[in-house]
């Protein structure tokens, strides 16, 4: 099949009768390490990867957008200066941004949110734990940077993404996928300091793969699970009296944690030993140690499924067969949870016989046929003026 550029830039010229003018691409991304730890100003490691969302569009005239989606067959259209919520759905991404820019942004400096017109399309799979909503959100508001003169910067825009899916979509997300998404950097793993946003980047070894396994499961109730372990970890840091549980280390934890009740205290536990394992994790990186890393992913995996319950049978199932073939150095459940992927990290020359093996083991053991896809660490939001 053809790459999503040039789908959109085809169905871009057979509707409008034109090429379009600017082409909007933003990424999707695995997470190494660190798990629900940004929405409790901790650290996380993950890479954009080489699968994208896409829009190809014009500016217009009219402080409208039209857009067309070539995954869903479907069109949507609303006024930039007065946005209302459409129900569910993909548009609710671009309303979103289009909202959320716009609080930012018209009326300040001369700046002003405009209209365009455009196709989109993507590759990042969808409701795996791949983040093709940030992907989404990212792409919108590069494509209306881009149409409309406003000024790009990642952070900022990060931000505003995460805006649009707290207030206006209405998941209560950290900061990581869209911050991923805006500033990733080919070829490298980002440290992201989820409370300060500060970022370092780690370079990936040349001879190691970071292998994408998708369970083929999902699971409809993620939100709310997703909501209450939010909450949950809020009411811990509280309990504990720091403003964050980035604020607790292990020996403080060690030494007020029988406060807690035992689910709150396994949560927290989750929290405060993944930080740890982040940092632990970027050094042995930097250290082209993937044996470490390997063995922190695996550690990793362990108190997600125990401590914090966000991991599913066929995850663990993945992890296992994934950590039994030659040449892995550690696997883990990636994102949420609840269903969705796992990520592998291999040597380079065994990825294509690990991703055969790990798919006929499963599919096998599970009864589920699943994805695999090997990813290679891309570069953050672009856009191309054509
Ligand atoms: C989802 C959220 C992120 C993060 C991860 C878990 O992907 O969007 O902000 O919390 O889950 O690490």
């Amino acid at each position: 099949m053809s790459s999503p550029r040039d789908r959109v830039t085809r169905e871009f010229v057979r509707r409008v009768g034109a090429p379009p003018t600017l082409l909007a691409r933003a990424p999707g991304r695995v997470n190494l390490i660190g798990d629900h730890t940004d929405y409790n100003d901790g650290f996380v490691l993950p890479m954009a990867i080489d699968r994208a969302v896409w829009i190809a569009l014009r500016p217009r005239d009219e402080a409208r957008v039209e857009v067309h989606s070539l995954d869903f067959g479907e069109d949507a259209a609303f006024d930039v200066h007065d946005i209302s919520r459409g129900g569910r759905g993909w548009a609710e991404y671009l309303r979103g941004v289009a909202w959320a820019l716009g609080s930012q942004f018209d009326g300040q400096r001369g700046t002003t949110l405009c209209g365009w017109e455009g196709v989109l399309a993507g590759d990042v799979p969808l409701g795996a734990g791949l983040s093709s909503s940030a992907a989404l959100e990212l792409a919108t508001a590069r494509a209306f940077a881009g149409a409309c003169d406003l000024p790009w910067e990642p952070v900022t825009m990060a931000r505003l993404a995460q805006r649009a899916e707290n207030d206006w979509v209405g998941v209560k997300s950290g900061i990581m996928d869209q911050f991923i998404s805006a500033a990733g950097v080919a070829g490298h793993a980002l440290l992201i300091d989820c409370r300060s946003l500060a970022t370092r980047a780690v370079a990936l070894p040349d001879d190691v793969g970071v292998v994408v396994l998708d369970t083929a499961t999902r699971r409809g109730l993620v939100d709310s699970e997703y909501n209450e372990r939010r909450a949950r970890s809020e009411s811990a840091a509280r309990q504990l009296g720091v403003k964050a549980l980035r604020d607790v280390d292990e020996r403080m934890f060690a030494e007020r944690a029988a406060t807690l009740d035992d689910v709150t205290r396994r949560r927290a536990r989750h929290v405060v030993t993944e930080n740890a394992r982040v940092l632990a994790a970027a050094d042995a990186l930097a250290a082209d140690d993937a044996r470490r890393v390997g063995e922190l992913m695996n550690e990793s995996h362990r108190s997600l499924r125990d401590d914090f319950e966000v991991s599913r049978p066929e995850l663990d199932a993945m992890v296992e067969i994934a950590r039994a073939q030659v040449g892995c150095f550690g696997a883990r459940m990636t994102g949420a949870g609840f269903g969705g992927c796992a990520v592998a990290l291999v040597t380079r020359a065994s990825t294509e016989r690990f991703a055969a093996d790990v798919a006929r083991r499963y599919e096998a053991e599970v009864g589920l046929t699943p994805a695999v896809y090997l990813c290679e660490a891309a570069e953050g939001a672009s856009l191309e003026i054509i």
